[in-house]
């Protein structure tokens, strides 16, 4: 199937990412939103998720086959398939330009209530994944001297919302990882930043956001009265990605309404 709107080749030369070999773990709402944006613009994307029907709508609906890109099913919480899923993509396209960590999970409730399990399945989760997968691609951006890597962080890793507690502990972890990494790759021709998105509704947000009286009080903290849609962080995303980017390295970004402001 072909996309519905040609990539907009322009755009994507003027970005640097036309072709680009671009690896995004995540297919949920906000990976899809980037798997689209980055397709947009004619890169070849590879897009990775252990849930396989958001996998297969992506390679399905977004041709990402045809564009010289792929679909992988994996558990990234796992050291082996994630690593599996870097050399896969690299194989693919031939180098990985762009690595983006777009997947997570939470579940809101206080800390005295999270069970052990809970904990370790959190960091496994949202952090395990982003260090065994930064780790492989910054190996290989590294030896050719040329990379971009961009992590999803949250206000979370910087306000201390309640019932948040193990999130807010693996976004704040991704902050420093992204930072270390940053420092230790900046001599390799490789950037890595995060971006910290605000509330936005996607399947980790909408069961919460449908709670009475959780959207209007959440609006209300917004500087710019609303809650984030996915297109929001596209455009960051690309920057971040892009050639313009080039001296923008261990920052994080936040996209969220002026919501840390206040
Ligand atoms: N939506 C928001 O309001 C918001 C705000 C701030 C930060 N973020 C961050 O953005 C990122 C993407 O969030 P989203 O809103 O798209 O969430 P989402 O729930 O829509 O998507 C998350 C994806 O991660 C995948 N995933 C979960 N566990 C996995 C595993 N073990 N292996 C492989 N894939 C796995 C899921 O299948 C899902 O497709 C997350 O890191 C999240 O913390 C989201």
């Amino acid at each position: 199937m072909e996309l519905s709107v040609a990539p907009n080749t322009a755009a994507g030369a003027w970005l640097g990412l036309e072709n680009a070999a671009v690896l995004i773990a995540g297919a949920g709402g906000i990976g899809r939103a980037l798997i689209e944006g980055f397709a947009g613009v004619g890169a070849r994307v590879v897009a990775v998720d252990n849930d396989a029907a958001r996998v297969s709508s992506a390679v399905e609906e977004l041709d990402l086959e045809g564009r010289g890109g792929a679909g992988l099913v994996a558990d990234l919480r796992d050291p082996d398939l994630a690593r599996n899923a870097v050399a896969k993509a690299a194989e693919r396209m031939g180098s990985i330009d762009v690595f983006v960590h777009a997947l997570g999970m939470n579940d809101r409730k206080p800390i005295v209530d999270y069970t052990d399990d809970e904990w370790r399945t959190f960091i496994e989760v949202n952090l395990n994944s982003a260090f065994w997968l930064g780790q492989a691609a910054g190996k290989l951006m590294c030896a050719k001297g040329y990379g971009r890597q961009i992590y999803f962080s949250s206000v979370a890793g910087l306000l201390a919302h309640k019932h948040h507690g193990p999130y807010a502990a693996t976004k704040g972890g991704i902050n420093q990882m992204m930072r270390v990494m940053a420092n230790e790759w900046a001599m390799s021709g490789v950037t890595v930043n995060a971006l910290a998105p605000g509330y936005i509704e996607t399947p980790l947000t909408a069961e919460h956001l449908k709670k009475p009286g959780v959207r209007s009080a959440l609006e209300a903290l917004v500087p710019a009265g609303r809650l984030g849609v996915v297109d929001d962080v596209v455009g960051p995303a690309l920057f971040l990605a892009s050639r313009h980017a080039a001296f923008v390295t261990g920052h994080i970004l936040f996209v969220d309404g002026g919501r840390t402001l206040i």
